[in-house]
């Protein structure tokens, strides 16, 4: 054995297409001492019983107990980090009066490093204890407390890919709260960029900065272009708002005569380590540029039901290959947790196929074949959100990260109807998404190390 190698026995879900999820029960699984899966061993293999025999009862071994699951760590694609504190507030505004009432009110108090620790801190380890392994933030526009916020994922042990903002336009943004010159706003996120690639080197799991134009509305041209450079330059992830809702698409279409998706790739914003949040009005031309380019969505299906009026057409994106995954967007979306976002996942693409229609017309229903499953919803929140940032995470196989959490169907305040280990593995799997709560989830690891 490797020092700090680790080795786990239990049963584990994993994502290994879209809609199929593999059952390994019983199976041995090798860490190496990067916090890298090494070897996934079933119990028909020669050498399992000799594996358990020479390493069963020492530190590094860990049998998970009965009743107890193995399932990637969720990757939650969008999180706006100091909108935490108001979560669950203002939710039945539309999103431009939630925006200038609310969220850049709430937003500017980040200029108080200590305001930040509180509520970075406290979310950090919430969505940690909900089994969200690794996260996509929008910080807030002020370096700072967005350095602040890359730290403490690098304390905490999760995978956090961390962005300052820019929002520059002088009409678009308030005055009390906005970068007050473009060159400003970007000499910032360059040095925000260089800041955490260095933080990076001194983590297991990694950090990473992220290009953060807010949306198209809130920069100007040059801060567009500018971050299209900086990302080229130091090869980072970018992330933005795109068509989310009427009022924003009409906004970029007048601005720029063209949908935000081609804007966006005109400032080089578009690409294999970008992710765009929501998307729900792309038109087909748009997905195939989503597709060439390799640009992943953001999935947020809690938020776009309240702000985006809208529902994304999931099932057809996935099957025009676009890779997705799963957001939160807190605090348009009021849960911290994947599992909530995956269940409304679920029931939003249900409704766009049978529609909302009442009357006893059955020609007037929604769009056919939209449906998702809970098993597609499990993709996304996992596999899909690593193949979003192109990193070695969300599948339990051979070089990916051990990234995983430990569900428990037999905790006291929240057991699941799991009452015979000989129900099929696939049922139990279910009442695992469907009704875990945080109770349940009585470990998370991130690259090997406990985090939980
Ligand atoms: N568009 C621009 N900013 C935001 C935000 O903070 N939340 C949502 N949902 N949409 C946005
Ligand atoms: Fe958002």
């Amino acid at each position: 054995m490797q020092t700090n190698s680790k080795i786990f026995l239990g049963t584990a879900f994993t994502a290994t297409s879209i809609s199929e999820v593999s059952i390994l029960k019983d199976h041995l699984f090798l860490i190496n001492e990067d916090g890298v899966i090494d070897q996934i061993l079933s119990p028909e293999e020669e050498v399992y019983p000799s594996i358990i025999q020479e390493n069963e009862g020492k530190d590094h071994f860990f049998r998970l107990a009965p009743g107890q699951y193995i399932l990637p760590g969720f990757i939650d694609l969008h999180i706006h980090a100091p909108q935490w504190a108001q979560s669950g507030t203002a939710l039945d505004l539309p999103l431009n009066e939630w925006l200038h009432n609310y969220t850049f009110p709430l937003e500017a108090k980040y200029e108080d490093i200590d305001f930040a620790k509180e509520v970075y801190e406290d979310l950090v380890t919430t969505l940690l204890n909900n089994g969200t392994t690794t996260g996509l933030y929008f910080a807030t526009i002020h370096k700072e407390a967005s350095y602040l916020l890359a730290e403490i994922c690098a304390q905490k042990g999760q995978r956090g890919l961390v962005g300052k903002i820019v929002a520059d336009d002088v009409e678009q943004n308030p005055d009390y709260y906005r970068d007050h010159t473009t060159e400003q706003a970007l000499h910032d996120t360059e040095e925000f960029i260089t800041r955490v690639q260095e933080l990076a080197k001194t983590t297991k799991q990694g950090v990473y900065p992220v290009v953060t134009p807010r949306f198209i509305p809130s920069c100007t041209d040059e801060a567009l272009e500018g971050l299209g450079r900086l990302a080229a330059k130091y090869d980072t992830h970018i992330q933005s708002h795109c068509s989310e809702s009427d009022w924003e698409h009409n906004y970029v279409k007048e601005r720029f005569q063209k949908n935000d998706t081609f804007a966006l790739n005109d400032f080089g914003l578009l690409g294999s380590k970008s992710v765009m949040a929501h998307c729900n009005h792309l038109e087909d031309e748009d997905v195939r540029l989503f597709a060439q380019t390799k640009t992943a969505i953001a999935h947020c299906p809690l938020s776009n039901a309240y702000f985006a009026n809208g529902v994304l057409p999931t099932k057809r994106f996935l099957e025009q290959g676009v890779d997705i995954g799963l957001g939160t967007d807190i605090s348009a979306g009021a849960s911290p947790s994947l599992y909530d976002n995956a269940k409304q996942a679920v029931v939003s693409s249900r409704m766009l196929e049978d529609g909302v229609d009442i009357s006893i017309s059955q020609d007037k229903r929604g769009v056919k074949e939209s449906r998702i499953t809970i098993n597609e919803a499990f993709y996304l929140a996992t596999a899909g959100g690593g193949e979003s940032l192109q990193l070695p995470i969300g599948r339990l196989e051979n070089n990916y990260a051990w990234d995983i959490q430990v569900i428990d169907t037999n905790v006291v305040n929240n057991k699941l109807p799991v009452f015979n280990q000989e129900e099929a593995l696939e049922d139990i799997f279910q009442k695992i998404m469907y009704l875990v709560k945080p109770a349940n989830i009585k470990q998370v690891w991130v690259q090997g190390e406990q985090v939980k």
